[in-house]
């Protein structure tokens, strides 16, 4: 049964995606159907929320809203209450880096801000706070671009550069795909630890049962076209997690019970 939400009265959830449905070639394909997504705001704490589901699903098409790259067929696209438009929209840090090769790390992160006709000292002092946060210190003269940066420093820079955007909601789609295992580990912990300091609400799309789970506090599983929210788990693990977690008992049954869960949801028609 789909997931959801009664009429809300409350306008600063930060992200309601109401009645949203995808069809392509004249409604022959039907990608999403009646899909809702109600992401409140927490101030001063944030909100991690994760999406997952089979390949094809959607996933990043809902990114793709939130984030004003694409209107849905049906259905609104709210974004602090206000729909999504130019100048109500986040931003969103790809699976490939998204940086721009020819500006150095400092320009790359300091973008949304020129974009927003700030002055060149006032966005570099911001910009370089940002690099910082991400752990870049020193590279900010480096051009953004591979190999003079390894895959785990472009996508700080666009992490950095999302935050500098918008640092209230930050949209991921599967940013750590691409890394090797050590990386990611590490770019997992990067992101708790910037959850920790700036509580942004991120909504995070990943294929990754135990990323999902260490850096989730709410997962949604979407079902195979036309999708729909199905599965919504709540995950009771402390706030502020450390990477030893991930052996704790609590922490390995949740990740089976989301696995068995996707097993279940696939054969969903
Ligand atoms: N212009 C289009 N015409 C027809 N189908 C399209 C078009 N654009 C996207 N689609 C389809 O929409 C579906 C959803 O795509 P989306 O990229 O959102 O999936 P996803 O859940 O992110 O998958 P993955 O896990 O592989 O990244 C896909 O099946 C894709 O083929
Ligand atoms: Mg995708």
């Amino acid at each position: 049964m789909a997931i959801t939400f009664a009429d809300n009265p409350q306008q600063d959830n930060i992200v309601s995606l109401r009645g949203i449905s995808q069809s392509y070639d004249q409604g022959k394909t039907r990608i999403i159907e009646g899909l809702d997504l109600l992401v409140e705001d927490k101030p001063a704490q944030g909100q991690f929320v994760v999406i997952l589901g089979m390949s094809g699903c959607g996933k990043s098409t809902l990114l793709r809203y939130i984030a004003g790259l694409q209107t849905p067929t049906e259905g609104e696209v709210l974004l602090q209450g206000k729909p999504v438009g130019p100048d109500n929209r986040a931003s969103m840090v790809f699976q490939q880096y998204s940086s721009l090769p020819w500006m150095t790390v400092l320009e790359n992160v300091a973008l949304p801000l020129q974009f927003a006709g700030m002055s060149r000292a006032d966005r570099e002092e911001k910009a370089m706070e940002l690099i910082r946060l991400v752990g870049l210190s020193g590279h900010e003269r480096k051009y953004a671009q591979y190999p003079t940066l390894s895959g785990g420093q472009l996508q700080r820079v666009a992490i950095a550069r999302s935050l500098l955007a918008n640092a209230s909601i930050i949209l991921m789609d599967e940013p750590f795909g691409a890394l090797d295992i050590h990386t990611r580990l590490q770019m997992q912990e990067l992101l708790g630890k910037i959850w920790n300091e700036i509580h942004p609400t991120v909504i995070f799309v990943t294929h990754d049962i135990a990323e999902a789970v260490y850096l989730g506090d709410e997962i949604y599983i979407m079902k195979a076209p036309p999708s729909t929210f199905v599965e919504h788990i709540h995950i009771d693990l402390p706030l502020y997690r450390n990477k030893e977690i991930k052996r704790d008992k609590h922490f390995v049954e949740m990740v089976y019970h989301i696995e068995d869960l996707m097993v279940k949801v696939a054969d969903m028609k």
